[in-house]
Formats: structure tokens, C-alpha cells, sequence
């Protein structure tokens, strides 16, 4: 396909029903326009104090990265496409609707997509330097408290990390259990989405 063609998917489907050049639409994911906003402006935030990335584990059909990209230049997004224990995903659907939206949102630039594990990914990156993070993958207590663990270190002093649907159990336990030394507040967009700024 020529550089910067449009996928055959994009072209047949064309941009998503309801598209608008800011969020993709809400029925793409889970996220409500408030939560979208914080994520947003926590990442202009970290932006224009030259924190140019951003990290999303588990990204879906890319609600939430579509608030990140407005605001990031880089959003690094993981995701198996495989689903979580209850909640499968379209597998290769899944997985094309998140770069379709991209495109369709002219965001496809914005974002490195590596289709792992969040454990996985998160073993790759090595260092610091990352400005704001979503935790929105596996929300079993064990694997929420791994990305946790995993991401914090990642991310850069006066960074946010946000942990979607916080008030669930597992998300919930794995907060309360997380309280690393140079934790300077958890405060919360809304009572789904927790924000853990890093001193
Ligand atoms: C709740 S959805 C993410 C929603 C997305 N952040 C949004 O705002 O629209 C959870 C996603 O995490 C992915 N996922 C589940 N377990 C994972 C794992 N261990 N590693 C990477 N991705 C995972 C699923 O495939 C699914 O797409």
C-alpha cells in the first residue's frame, strides 16, 4: 500500500460514525467526557513542562489514547488485543478499529502501538521519562498491582499515573495496597478514575 494511503478497512468504513476532531465518540470504550478531559489535561500539563510522553496500558478501540494524543506527541500504547477473563475482545477487530480510529482521527502518527503484554512492554522500557500514564488493562488485583509497580517506576517526578475503574475490586485492592515512598497524592477525576501524582 503507497505511503499514507488509507487502509482498504478505513476507506470501505471510512471515519467513525459520530466523529469529531477532538474524542473519539463514547461508545468506544468507557471513558466519560470529564475522565477524557483530566487525561487530557494532565498530559498538556506534562507537555508543556517537556514531558513528551505518555503510556497506555490497555487501549482497546483507543478512547482514552484519543485524550492523550491531543495533548502528547508520543503516547506509547500496549494492548494484547485479547481481552480480559470475562470481557473478551474482537481479537483482529479489536485491533484494527484502534488504528482505524487513529487514522480516522489523523492521530496514527501520534502513537507506538505494541501488540503484548502490559508485563512484557513494561520490561522493555527501561528508564524514567514518562509524563503521564493510564493503567486500564487486566483488573485482577495481581496483575493491577504489577502494572502498578511497573509503570510508577517509569514515570518521571511531578508525573501522573491514572488507574481506571478504581472503584472496582481489583483495581480498588491494588490501590489500597500501593504506597510507594515518593507517592505525593492520590486524588480522583471521578470516582472511577484515581490519579497518583509521583514527588
Ligand atoms: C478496559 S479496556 C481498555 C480501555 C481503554 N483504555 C479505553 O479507555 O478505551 C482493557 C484492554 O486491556 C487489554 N488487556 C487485558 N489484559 C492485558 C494484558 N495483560 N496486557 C495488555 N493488554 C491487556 C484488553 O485486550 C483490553 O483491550
Amino acid at each position: 500500500m503507497a505511503k499514507g494511503a488509507l487502509s482498504p478497512r478505513v476507506a470501505k468504513h471510512g471515519p467513525v460514525p459520530g466523529f469529531t476532531p477532538g474524542y473519539l465518540p463514547l461508545s468506544e470504550g468507557w471513558m466519560s467526557t470529564p475522565e477524557l478531559d483530566g487525561l487530557r489535561a494532565e498530559a498538556w500539563r506534562q507537555t508543556r513542562n517537556g514531558r513528551f510522553h505518555a503510556l497506555e496500558l490497555g487501549v482497546w478501540k483507543g478512547l482514552a489514547t484519543s485524550a492523550l494524543t491531543l495533548a502528547s506527541p508520543l503516547v506509547i500504547c500496549v494492548d494484547t488485543f485479547t481481552g480480559t477473563p470475562g470481557e473478551p475482545c474482537e481479537g483482529t477487530d479489536t485491533f484494527l478499529d484502534f488504528t482505524r480510529n487513529m487514522r480516522s482521527l489523523d492521530r496514527h502518527n501520534f502513537v507506538v502501538l505494541r501488540t503484548t503484554t502490559d508485563d512484557a512492554l513494561l520490561e522493555l522500557l527501561g528508564t524514567p521519562g514518562i509524563g503521564t500514564i493510564l493503567v486500564d488493562a487486566d483488573h485482577a488485583t495481581a496483575q493491577v498491582a504489577r502494572d502498578l509497580r511497573g509503570a510508577w517506576r517509569l514515570l518521571e517526578t511531578d508525573g501522573t499515573m491514572f488507574v481506571d475503574d478504581a472503584e472496582k475490586p481489583g483495581p480498588k485492592a491494588a490501590l489500597r495496597a500501593f504506597a510507594p515512598d515518593d507517592l505525593e497524592q492520590v486524588s480522583y477525576v471521578t470516582p472511577k478514575l484515581a490519579a497518583l501524582r509521583k514527588r
